[in-house]
């Protein structure tokens, strides 16, 4: 079967990304477009409608307009996701030797980046939740100690990034850690590619967003928590401690020439149409229902956790024996696709669309697997990944990266240094870095690791030769 008619299919409950649920919650704008003639749209940077990096044009234009909105100073939209945004900001705050911090929940395109650029990434770590397997955000503590850490150790960073929130929906206050990293004098780039609703401010029902919050740098996937088309995304900059020009110089180094002029606009359409008031009702009235929905489940004896996004529905499968992975696949079959599933849950992203009837189906399908043929020995509690406090890869990811390598065991890889990037997907979070070196501890809990997600951590790893 041809790609094309592949695209068509019926996928059940559209419980996965991109969050406006296969063109249900689209801006009308973007609809009405949509059903033109087709490709009439297609276009490239043409002198009016220009591109993010121009000075005149249509799309300049519609960023400042965007910026305004949002509260920044200025916007740059991406067509290459979150992924090509974060590495542009990486670029641009930091020079090729310099150090960065950053949490152990790291998306890989940030560690990209610093491969790209030849960046150190110092990484601390988070408080992780063994029951089901998932990082934390840190609090305003956590990151203090953090800090304290950096300065008894001498470690001397140029700039921070943060992620906040996380896939499964945990977001922590993020204010107090910029003030205080900004009381240091670093730039701050907050990575919520998952919380561009947040910047919406509609009140306690969303937390606060990197944006409202001070940092200086925010990237925004709009196709994640947004209404934007796949590959759309958002970069705000406000503050003073970033100079405007070296990001715009980093976005042109690893942007397409050509950036699709649809997917522009579809950035428009959704910045747009989600900061309306129509838009902010409508939002207000999702994440109501997303709270009975959940409300509702936990009523009924489902394992719904907490988080701080209405949005992510995350089924904590492990507390009942089941593997996540297992039970998804069950689901899939039933029609139901999951966006994130982990050993220890499966992550429902309800996106913008609205899921009539999905309490009902979901309390259905949830008894029908308990009672189905599925293992349910599954035994956590997770082993908590053994990874220093603070620490920074032993030789350059840069260098490890490029390094003659050779490929061996993973059992047989103690003491040597990671040549290897190697991260599950989703979420996208790095195990090993380039660069790291592979101690015992670090060998044994990712051939652990092999037990729960064998397709996702490989038996063989690429080391520096
Ligand atoms: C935390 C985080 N940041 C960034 C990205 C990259 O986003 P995109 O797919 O828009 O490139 C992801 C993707 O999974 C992510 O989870």
């Amino acid at each position: 079967m041809s790609l094309s008619n592949l695209l068509t299919h019926h996928r059940g409950n559209t419980l996965f990304l991109p969050a406006h649920g296969r063109g249900n919650a689209l801006p009308m704008e973007i609809k009405a477009l949509l059903k033109r003639k087709p490709g009439l749209w297609d276009l490239p940077e043409l002198p009016d409608i220009g591109g993010p990096t121009f000075l005149d044009g249509a799309v300049a234009k519609s960023q400042e307009e965007s910026a305004l909105t949002v509260g920044a100073k200025k916007g740059w939209y991406g067509v290459n996701g979150a992924t090509g945004l974060l590495q542009a900001s990486i670029l641009a705050i930091a020079r090729p030797k310099e150090s960065v911090l950053m949490p152990r929940n790291i998306h890989r395109s940030v560690i990209q980046a610093c491969i790209l650029g030849d960046i150190n990434p110092v990484l601390f770590d988070l408080p992780f939740l063994i029951d089901r397997g998932h990082y934390l955000p840190p609090d305003f503590d956590w990151f203090k100690t953090v800090l304290e850490r950096l300065e008894v150790e001498k470690v001397e960073i140029s700039a921070v990034v943060l992620s906040n929130p996380t896939y499964q929906g945990y977001s922590s206050d993020l204010k107090p850690l910029i003030d205080l990293i900004h009381k240091k004098g670093w730039p701050v780039l907050v990575d919520e590619a998952h919380g561009a609703h947040f910047a919406t401010c509609i009140g306690d029902a969303l937390p606060k967003s990197a944006l409202h919050a001070g940092a200086d740098l925010v990237v925004h996937s709009l196709h994640k928590s947004s209404l934007g088309l796949v590959q759309t995304a958002v970069l705000w900059w406000q503050g003073n401690l970033i100079d405007p020009e070296i990001l715009e110089r980093s976005i042109v180094l690893l942007q397409t020439t050509s950036p699709s002029a649809l997917l522009m606009a579809s950035c428009e359409a959704a910045v747009n149409e989600l900061h309306s008031p129509l838009g902010k009702k409508k939002l207000k009235e999702l994440l109501n229902d997303s709270k009975q929905l959940s409300s509702s489940l936990i009523a009924a004896g489902l394992p719904i956790l907490e988080n701080q996004d209405p949005l992510r529905l995350v089924l904590h499968t492990s507390s009942f024996g089941i593997c996540g992975l297992d039970a998804d696949k069950w689901f899939i079959d039933k029609g139901i696709i999951a966006e994130l599933p982990e050993p220890g849950t499966i992550t429902f992203c309800l996106g913008f669309s609205r899921h009539r009837g999905l309490v009902r189906t979901l309390k259905r399908r949830w008894s029908q697997l308990l009672s189905s043929d599925i293992s349910i020995n599954f035994n956590p509690p997770f082993k908590k990944p053994p990874f220093p406090f603070v620490s920074t890869p032993e030789k350059s990811c840069f260098s490890a990266f490029r390094s003659k390598s050779k490929i061996i065991p993973l059992q047989e890889s103690v003491g040597k240094i990671s040549s290897d990037l190697i991260s599950p997907y989703p979420p996208g979070i790095p195990i090993i870095l380039p660069g790291e070196k592979l101690d015992k501890r670090r060998v044994d809990w990712m051939m652990e690791q092999q037990n729960f997600w064998s397709d996702q951590i490989p038996t063989e790893i690429k080391v520096v030769a």
